[in-house]
């Protein structure tokens, strides 16, 4: 009888001792995302710009395109814009580690190695930019993913000069994201070099909610295509995390089609522009080795990259929307206001934007600077501002109250 009393209360112990023990591991997870900031890297204080090699090359890349590209960037003045960052995708590795379980490039396409491409774009002023998954392979397969290599790789990009890590959420073991990608944020902060983090799980986790503890981008849509209904419903997706957005922690619509081909002129300054007042990151998606004027003449609106860039970082939202006219406006450092009045449908339209709406106090006199046409308007505005706007187009100006 004492000894079966003995052996329940040992079970009894035992089992509170184990219960205990499951409630702080389950705290200590919850606190690694809801309090403690794994990311301290002090980088993405505006969003990040460059080029991405994924929207125009997909897997069809080898080191001496990715050379021309950071020549092109220097070459047409790009980079003075602030395009700085040369991002290789998917597929610049050997499918197999090395006999230490390191990554390795693919040496038919990147014959001299990673560390030699980074220390070329180096050495043109530019940063370098690579990509894995928090997966066992990438989303094509063609590549081993960083999933329990996490900090091996992580040193392996330090050690090659690497700046900025695209991490995808391809072929994993089926656990969530906010536990798979921590583990990455850990490894980068203990590489010994700063690497801008931007995560790639396509917003499935909402992490808009988690991400700014982790990374310091995060896309909040699935993949682009280079088509006026793919742009402008990644910008509606994106647009609803607005308030998340903050220096060192961005919302990430995808990268840029600009120049692809698929859009018009129009669609492709509406592109633009969204992507400029939401804060996304700049990342081009061209051959800028072989682009059109017309493109060049977008990428390079400096006024409209100023918003972007803007040193207050908050993300513009939809004001106000009526069927296919939207107004999309969001505050800039000086006390001004950056608004786009957008015509998404098929006709052209008469869209007037209100000073209620827009958060200017009324009766507030405005100079309005059209950021396209890169004219201050003669007219001072009072109240609210209209103009008429093809279809597919916009106009996008800096308001700012005078007097
Ligand atoms: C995913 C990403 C893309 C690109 C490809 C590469 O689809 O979302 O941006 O990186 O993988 O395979």
């Amino acid at each position: 009888m004492e000894r079966r009393k003995f052996v329940c209360e040992m079970l009894l112990t035992l089992m509170t001792l184990f219960h205990i023990l499951l409630t702080c591991v389950d705290s200590a997870s919850a606190s690694g995302l809801g309090r403690r900031n794994l990311l301290a890297n002090g980088l993405g204080r505006t969003p990040p710009m460059g080029w991405n090699s994924w929207n125009h090359f997909s897997c069809q890349i080898d080191e001496k395109m990715i050379r021309e590209t950071a020549d092109a960037l220097v070459s047409t003045g790009l980079s003075k814009l602030g395009y700085t960052y040369v991002n290789i995708d998917d597929c610049w590795a050997e499918l197999i580690r090395d006999d230490k379980g390191n990554l390795v490039a693919k040496n038919s396409t990147f014959p001299s190695g990673i560390k030699a491409l980074a220390d070329y774009v180096h050495s043109k002023g530019l940063k370098i930019g690579i990509y894995s998954d928090a997966g066992y392979f990438t989303c094509s397969k063609k590549m081993p993913g960083s999933l329990n290599h996490e900090f091996q790789d992580a040193k392996t990009f330090a050690s090659w000069g690497i700046d900025y890590l695209k991490y995808d959420n391809c072929n994993n073991d089926g656990s969530k994201p906010t536990s798979r990608y921590p583990i990455m944020t850990r490894a980068l902060m203990k590489a010994g070099r700063p690497i801008f983090f931007s995560l790639c799980e396509w917003g499935d986790m909402h992490p808009a909610l988690w991400g700014a503890k982790v990374g310091n981008s995060w896309r909040t849509t699935g993949d682009i295509n280079d088509s006026w209904e793919s742009m402008i419903t990644r910008a509606d997706m994106n647009e609803v995390y607005a308030d998340l957005a903050r220096p060192g922690g961005w919302n990430d619509p995808d990268m840029l089609e600009v120049g692809n081909g698929g859009m018009t002129k129009d669609e492709y300054i509406v592109h633009f522009s969204l992507w400029a007042i939401s804060k996304a990151p700049l990342l081009l998606g061209c051959d800028i080795r072989n682009m059109t004027k017309e493109t060049k003449e977008i990428i390079t609106n400096e006024e409209v990259i100023a918003v972007n860039q803007d040193p207050l970082g908050i993300q513009a939202k939809k004001v106000r929307m009526e069927g296919d006219i939207e107004i999309w406006a969001g505050p800039l450092s000086g006390y001004r206001v950056a608004v786009v009045l957008l015509n998404r449908s098929p006709f052209r339209n008469s869209i007037t934007a209100n000073w209620d709406d827009i958060d200017i106090p009324t009766k507030t006199v405005v100079e309005a600077r059209d950021l396209w046409e890169h004219k201050t308007l003669k007219r001072k505005f009072v109240d609210k501002l209209t103009a008429t706007i093809d279809s597919h187009a916009c106009k996008m100006y800096v308001l700012k109250p005078i007097a």
